[in-house]
């Protein structure tokens, strides 16, 4: 299994911090964010890893995770030259993903657990959170123990269970990338390829047991920052 990163994107909604910083290298109390999601997927016994990053900053990455012999690891970059979505960026990876199953996750997620993942085979996954604001994130329906649909960012959400940022394919994901139709916000959604696997009856769930939180927004942002130090004082006692 290959690992992608997705750490596009402007950081808009974290205006003036991201003026000149990467979003993803903003600090989640002691640690740049991108260390999270990196350190997620190393935890899951990944070994090769592609970053992808917009023009602005790619430098900056390599400059601060470099090849990722430190991490035990080994580090691709590739770049998305204008934002076009997450899964505009997914399909950048095609060649790198040499016909294995990937785990993709977005730079701007936080996750306390450490997943096992060995008993996925092929098809998809998603990682489900309750949450209090759904509206604010791709929202899954459950019924029978399968999902039967996500909805991204529903004015009115049937469910509270967010579709966290973590995901599993196999090879098929690039096949369906390539026949996206742009949203409405003009990006390929995620959430399109989500509906695809869901269809063919492809897509299964874990759901995410410890703390989770994306850290887009001030208070996002702010939220993981506290987490963090909570643990880290925990670790002292
Ligand atoms: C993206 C996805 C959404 C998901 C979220 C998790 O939204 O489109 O389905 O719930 O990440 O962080 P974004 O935050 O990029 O708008």
């Amino acid at each position: 299994m290959k690992g992608i990163i997705l750490a596009g994107g402007t950081g808009s909604r974290l205006y003036p911090l991201t003026k000149v910083t990467n979003k993803h290298l903003l600090p989640i109390y002691n640690e740049p964010m991108i260390y999270y999601p990196l350190q997620t997927l190393i935890n899951m016994g990944i070994k090769e890893i592609m970053i992808v990053s917009g023009r602005g900053h790619a430098g900056d990455f390599l400059e601060l995770l470099g090849s990722g012999k430190k991490f035990g690891i080994t580090l691709n970059y590739a770049i998305q030259e204008e934002a076009g979505g997450i899964a505009q960026a997914l399909s950048l990876t095609e060649d790198f993903s040499d016909r294995e199953n990937i785990a993709v996750i977005l730079g701007d997620n936080i996750y306390e657990d450490s997943f096992d993942i060995s008993d996925f085979k092929g098809g998809a996954r998603i990682f489900l959170k309750e949450v209090s604001t759904p509206e604010r994130f791709g929202v899954a329906e459950i019924n029978n123990g399968k999902v039967i649909s996500i909805e991204e960012k529903p004015a009115k959400p049937r469910t509270n269970l967010a579709v966290t940022g973590l995901y599993l394919y196999d090879n098929k994901v690039y096949d369906y990338i390539s026949r996206l139709k742009p949203s409405h916000r003009g990006e390929l959604e995620i959430t399109d390829v989500n509906n695809r696997y869901i269809k063919d009856n492809e897509m299964d769930f874990q759901y995410v047991k410890g703390f989770w939180s994306d850290a887009g927004t001030f208070e996002s942002l702010h939220r993981a920052s506290t987490w963090k130090k909570i643990k880290e004082e925990q670790n002292e006692d």
